[in-house]
This record gives C-alpha cells, sequence and structure tokens, in this order.
C-alpha cells in the first residue's frame, strides 16, 4: 500500500466536462474494484452530487477542509458500488480556502491509501503549496480554439511544478467546423490521451442523475471513457482482490478530522 495516488481534474475554461468526466471516471474505476475517492474541490460551482443524484449538502468539502465540522451520513458513499465521495457545498459569498488549509487537507487525502483519489476543480489553477500533492492532471478541453488556447497557459503552470498533465478533449462530434485533433494537439505541444465523443447519453445522465457509464454501458460516451480509464487501471495495476487491510470511510473521515 503506498500513497493515495492524486489526479487533479482540471481545464482553463469553464463548462468543457471535467464533472462529467470526474464522475464517470471515478465510477467506472470503483466498478473495476479500484479503491476510489471522488472530491468535489470546485467551491464555486460544485456539482458533483447533483451529477450523482446525492441531493445538496449543508457539509463537504469547505468543513472538511475548514476541519472541527463532523461529517458522519454527509459524506456519502454512492450507491450501491460504495464509491467514496466528499462532496461540495455552495457557499456565499463564495469559499475560498487558503492556500494551507488546502495543503492540508491534501496531505491527510495522501495518507488514506486510495488506489485513485479523482478531484473536480473550478477552471484554472492552484497554489504553490497544493502543487506538490497532485501525481497528475487531466487537462479537459472542447475541440475549439477558446478552450485548446487556454489549456496550453494551464500546462504551462502544471510543467512548472513538474506535474504530468494528460489532455483529453471532450464532446468531439466529427463536425467541419470543429477544431481536428491534429491542431488541438499542436497548440498543446504533445498528443491527446483521449477523445470524447458529443454524446446525448449525457443530457439524459444529468437529467436523472445518474452518470453516463451506469446508465448504459454501450453508449459512445462510456465507451469512450472506459477506454480512457484503461490507461489508468493500467498505471494504477491490478486492484487489491480484498480491501479488508484498509479501513472504512468512517474511521478515513475522523482521520481526515483529526478525531
Ligand atoms: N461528452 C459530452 N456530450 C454531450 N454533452 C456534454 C459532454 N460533456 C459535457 N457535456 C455538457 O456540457 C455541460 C458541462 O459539463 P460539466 O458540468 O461536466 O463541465 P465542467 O467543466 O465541470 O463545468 P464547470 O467549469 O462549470 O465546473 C454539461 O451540462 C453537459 O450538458
Ligand atoms: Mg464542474
Amino acid at each position: 500500500m503506498g500513497d493515495s495516488y492524486i489526479v487533479r481534474v482540471s481545464s482553463q475554461k469553464g463548462g468543457v466536462g471535467k464533472t462529467v468526466i470526474s464522475t464517470n471516471l471515478a465510477v467506472i474505476l470503483k466498478s473495476k474494484n479500484y479503491d476510489v475517492l471522488l472530491i468535489d474541490a470546485d467551491t464555486s460551482n460544485p456539482t458533483v452530487a447533483a451529477c450523482l443524484g446525492l441531493g445538496s449538502y449543508d457539509t463537504g468539502y469547505k468543513e472538511v477542509v475548514e476541519s472541527g465540522v463532523e461529517l458522519g451520513n454527509e459524506l456519502s458513499s454512492y450507491g450501491s458500488i460504495g464509491l467514496n465521495i466528499i462532496p461540495g457545498t455552495l457557499a456565499i459569498p463564495q469559499y475560498k480556502p487558503t492556500p494551507k488549509k488546502i495543503a492540508e487537507f491534501y496531505r491527510k487525502v495522501k495518507k488514506e491509501n486510495y488506489d485513485v483519489v479523482i478531484v473536480d476543480t473550478a477552471p484554472g489553477s492552484f497554489s504553490d503549496l497544493e502543487a506538490r500533492f497532485f501525481n497528475e492532471a487531466i487537462i479537459v478541453t472542447l475541440p475549439d480554439i477558446a478552450s485548446a488556447k487556454g489549456n496550453s497557459n494551464l500546462a504551462m503552470v502544471y510543467e512548472k511544478y513538474h506535474i504530468r498533465h494528460r489532455l483529453v478533449i471532450n464532446r468531439v462530434a466529427g463536425d467541419s467546423f470543429e477544431m481536428t485533433q491534429n491542431d488541438i494537439e499542436k497548440v498543446y505541444g504533445d498528443v491527446a490521451y483521449a477523445a470524447l465523443p458529443e454524446d446525448p447519453i449525457i443530457k439524459q445522465s444529468l437529467s436523472k442523475h445518474v452518470p453516463a457509464y451506469l446508465l448504459n454501458q454501450n453508449s459512445k460516451f462510456s465507451i469512450a471513457a472506459e477506454q480512457l480509464s484503461r490507461a489508468y487501471q493500467l498505471r494504477l495495476g491490478t486492484p487489491e482482490a480484498e480491501q479488508k487491510n484498509k479501513p472504512g470511510f468512517g474511521r478515513r473521515i475522523r482521520r481526515l478530522f483529526g478525531m
């Protein structure tokens, strides 16, 4: 057992599919028996819980980061698959944790020995103090120049911190006016890791509050997302058949709070 492997799902521009990708990737890896924690670290527009049909929470990421609040059942273990989730909570005015608090949070998450921790984020960058906790990042782009350009800036930030980043092109429809993969890769400066299709299953999944992969594993999106998950499965190795040696979610959460 090693430290949790933390993947930051990011983009420079908003609304490109970070949450759709985070939730589906987490669900797929969990269904393949990996020990997965999904964190909604988007404090400006947290939507993981809504995507999963978990309702809204009074306590979640904000309270865990600030610490001192007992979350108990507020933190969710998702449905029958038992995916561990730290949902986001909407705060008005917007809650911005200090970099020190965030770093302290990641330091604890790191020690929890999850096979993989998927962090859904708000658009944009992160602080110096957080940087050392991310094992890698996914950069999500749409096949258009506004999204692709912004992401090349974000890629430079990851380079600065020597964080491995992988480009995922989302909502590829193959229209004649969308950027080609080749053109996107030229702007990014490397090959794309995956291309996920535009698929009506996503709208359906959002209205039903069920991740696309659980709604229909044979949809175009689900097949491509599973392909993406395979790259992570290879990296993470075979999951432990027995997770018995690992503490339960409640215990981990109490530890996150230092209780
Ligand atoms: N592959 C896809 N096919 C069709 N529609 C998609 C796809 N991916 C995302 N969408 C649509 O794009 C919208 C934005 O997706 P999502 O909320 O995941 O983006 P985001 O990057 O998390 O946004 P934010 O920056 O606000 O957090 C969704 O409401 C959904 O309708
Ligand atoms: Mg989002």
